[in-house]
């Protein structure tokens, strides 16, 4: 049973057109005013598409990296084309390690085989990339119901809500199905637990939209705040918990995510409210020992200035809301260290944000 109900109807962020000779995703730059879905038929139209942020989220853009070298090697199969496809993807977004990650596991998984398996091999690859990440939220989410249960029976349970606090969107948008950090918000509501989400408006792009419509959707009672109202809330004692998710985690449990997390990581460690971050495997970088070397995505000044909506006819509708000289900066993720973190959730359970932490539930992984 997924949690992702769309009018009803079940959905995930991509997959195989009917037809074979695509792959179909959602247009995210259209949500949360209207649902559109996308043929993707190249890999050019995939890095566009991961680029422009049509598709967005890291477990995301894993799944739509490893389908982009799968469409590339439907139309060249060669070394060369491999290597092609491997530049082009790779360079699309910097930040979530999950990329380099799924087009590192196609590579693997079709170097050895005669050009005229490869496509085959890499659709397979993609769709298991696709299946895997499914599961892994899905685990993530009986993971961190139990800590929303616990939270919820401290708070004297019944019908007093847990109260989560969540930046951008980490939920089943920004993966295949279920989300990261909405995981555990979801599979603590199907077990009858009362959730409310205060959803953080995530400028410059506002991806909390995202997230308060995926609650919508679910019908999970939430309230959208700005973004400078999260520590607010964390002083007064109107959150219980904030969960986060990630675009990549050092080995040491340093959390990389979209900008403005480490500031709302900083006021709950002030409030004293515990502070997790949601981490598939897919999301842990073992090769980064010092978070200062992570790549932090530098996006265009347009996103800080303008903003995207709707106008009161309903069209879609572009505003500039900076003064026309003032020159823009836009980092799009910052960096919480992990003492900030209280604990990580992955998909074999919840961890301390430390490198003996993560070691003990990927062993094979730390070595
Ligand atoms: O720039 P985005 O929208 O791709 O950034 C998304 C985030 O920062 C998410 O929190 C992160 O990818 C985790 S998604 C499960």
């Amino acid at each position: 049973v997924s949690p992702v109900l769309v009018a009803g109807r079940h959905l995930r962020t991509i997959w195989l057109a009917a037809d074979g000779g695509a792959v179909e995703i959602i247009d995210q730059t259209r949500l949360p005013h209207e649902l559109a879905i996308v043929r993707i038929t190249d890999v050019a139209e995939m890095a566009l598409a991961i680029r422009e942020m049509w598709v967005r989220g890291a477990p995301l853009i894993g799944a739509a990296a490893a389908y982009g070298m799968a469409l590339a090697l439907r139309a060249d199969a060669s070394d060369a084309g491999l290597e092609r496809a491997a530049t082009l993807l790779g360079a699309a977004r910097p930040t979530a390690v999950n990329l380099a990650w799924a087009v590192d596991e196609v590579r693997r998984a079709v170097a050895t085989l005669p050009p005229g398996a490869r496509a085959e091999a890499a659709f397979a690859r993609a769709a298991a990339i696709a299946d895997d990440d499914v599961a892994t939220c899905r685990a993530i989410g009986e993971h961190g119901a139990a800590l929303l249960a616990e939270l919820h029976a401290r708070a004297g349970g019944g019908a007093r809500a847990v109260r989560v606090l969540t930046h951008c969107n980490a939920g089943w948008l920004a993966t295949v199905d279920w989300g990261t950090a909405l995981a555990p918000v979801y599979a603590a509501a199907r077990r009858g637990i009362p959730v409310h989400v205060l959803v953080e408006e995530t400028r410059p792009r506002n991806q909390g939209m995202l997230t308060a419509w995926e609650l919508g959707e679910e019908g999970v009672a939430h309230e959208v705040i700005v973004d400078n109202a999260g520590g607010h809330f964390l002083q007064r004692g109107e959150v219980d918990v904030v969960i986060v998710g990630t675009d990549r985690t050092t080995r040491a449990g340093d959390v990389c995510n979209k900008i403005g997390t480490y500031q709302k990581a900083v006021a709950a460690r002030d409030a004293g409210v515990p502070f997790y971050a949601a981490v598939p495997h897919s999301s842990i970088d073992w090769r980064v020992t010092d978070w200062r070397a992570i790549p932090i995505e530098e996006r265009a000044a347009s996103e800080v200035s303008e903003v995207w909506g709707v106008d009161e006819r309903g069209a879609r509708a572009r505003v500039r809301v900076t003064p026309a000289r003032s020159p823009v900066r836009n980092p799009a993720f910052d960096v919480t260290p992990a003492r900030l973190v209280t604990g990580l959730v992955t998909e074999r359970g919840v961890c301390a944000a430390t490198p003996a932490g993560l070691a003990g539930l990927y062993p094979e992984r730390a070595a």
